[in-house]
């Protein structure tokens, strides 16, 4: 089971009044919004988005076997916010939640070549029922200098080219279809290298793999404008990342909001996972949560 990370901080700042409309952008196992669908009650809705089809379906068979009939689950992508919720409640939501990324599910069950640890099938994508490229595609087919731009953009991997440049000499030996078979071509450039700050050498090309995969940043840009435009006025968007590049993403947009007086920043500052939360969870360590309130109808 994911653990919800900043669960507690997410709920102060998104404040769920009884009968609140509450939209969770990436439900995953619906630990967050189980925790909004307490406050809101039975008179309240929590709609819960996401893009993988396998736990949507889980975790509707789970509410329908609660008889949960305020909490309703939608299997889509979150860029496309306005159109997958219902009509109606457009312009009347209270709040909306992104927590991004991948969760414990995808990592430990998916069997989806999310981990370097595990040997698995280069896939990567959240919407294993749709039509995205995978990772093993992206390895297999797109041109070396294509490759060492995504590892650039989306990794910050120093040794961007170098990586490439081993992938498109491995494809030629033989086509790369696992996680661990991709590694090992990593481990290979980084012989005799320092990769610096203790993390595995395949980290950073992992991450940037399954950014490109997913479109990532495409997704959280559009989200957050989309989410801005189905809140009430004093209604809140907030968003939990977990690296600069995501954080960066939702700093940037908020801050351009603010200034041009559609929005206001309610934390100057990211909230950030106590001490105790990081012992309990690994995964919180590098979190970050943001959040703001829609000020002008303008948006
Ligand atoms: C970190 S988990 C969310 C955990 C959840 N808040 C909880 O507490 O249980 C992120 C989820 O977002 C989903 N996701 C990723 N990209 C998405 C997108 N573009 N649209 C909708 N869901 C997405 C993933 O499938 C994953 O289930």
């Amino acid at each position: 089971m994911h653990k919800s990370v900043l669960l507690k901080e997410t709920l102060e700042i998104l404040d769920p009044q009884p009968g609140g409309i509450f939209i969770d952008a990436t439900v995953n196992g619906g630990g967050h919004a189980r925790a909004i669908l307490e406050r809101v009650g039975g008179k309240g809705t929590v709609i819960g988005i996401d893009w993988d089809k396998d736990l949507v379906e889980m975790l509707r068979s789970e509410a329908a076997q609660k008889e949960y009939k305020n909490f309703h689950v939608i299997y889509g992508n979150y860029k496309d916010i306005e159109t997958v919720i219902p009509k109606k409640i457009i312009g009347t939501v209270d709040g909306v939640l992104f927590d991004f990324g991948y969760s414990s599910y995808h990592i430990e069950r998916a069997g989806r070549g999310f981990s370097f640890q595990k040997n698995e099938p280069l896939d990567m994508r959240y919407d294993n029922h749709g039509a995205n490229t995978t990772a093993k595609t992206i390895v297999n087919t797109w041109p070396q200098d294509s490759i060492a731009d995504i590892l650039r953009a989306c990794g910050e991997e120093r040794y961007a080219r170098e990586i490439a440049r081993a992938i498109v000499q491995g494809r030629k030996e033989k086509e790369i279809a696992t996680t661990y078979e991709l590694v090992s071509i990593i481990e290979r450039v980084f012989r005799g290298r320092s990769r610096g700050r203790n993390i595995h050498p395949a980290t950073r090309t992992f991450q940037a793999l399954r950014i490109a995969v997913n479109e990532e940043f495409e997704n959280i840009a559009e989200g957050l404008a989309g989410a801005f435009r189905i809140v009430r006025i004093g209604g809140i968007v907030a968003a939990v990342s977990f690296h600069s590049l995501e954080d960066r993403i939702v700093k940037t947009f908020f801050r351009e909001r603010a200034q041009k007086g559609e929005v206001e920043l309610v934390n100057k500052k990211p909230i950030v996972p106590t001490q105790n939360e990081i012992q309990m969870n690994r995964r919180a360590r590098s979190a970050k949560l943001r959040a703001a309130r829609k000020i002008n109808i303008s948006l």
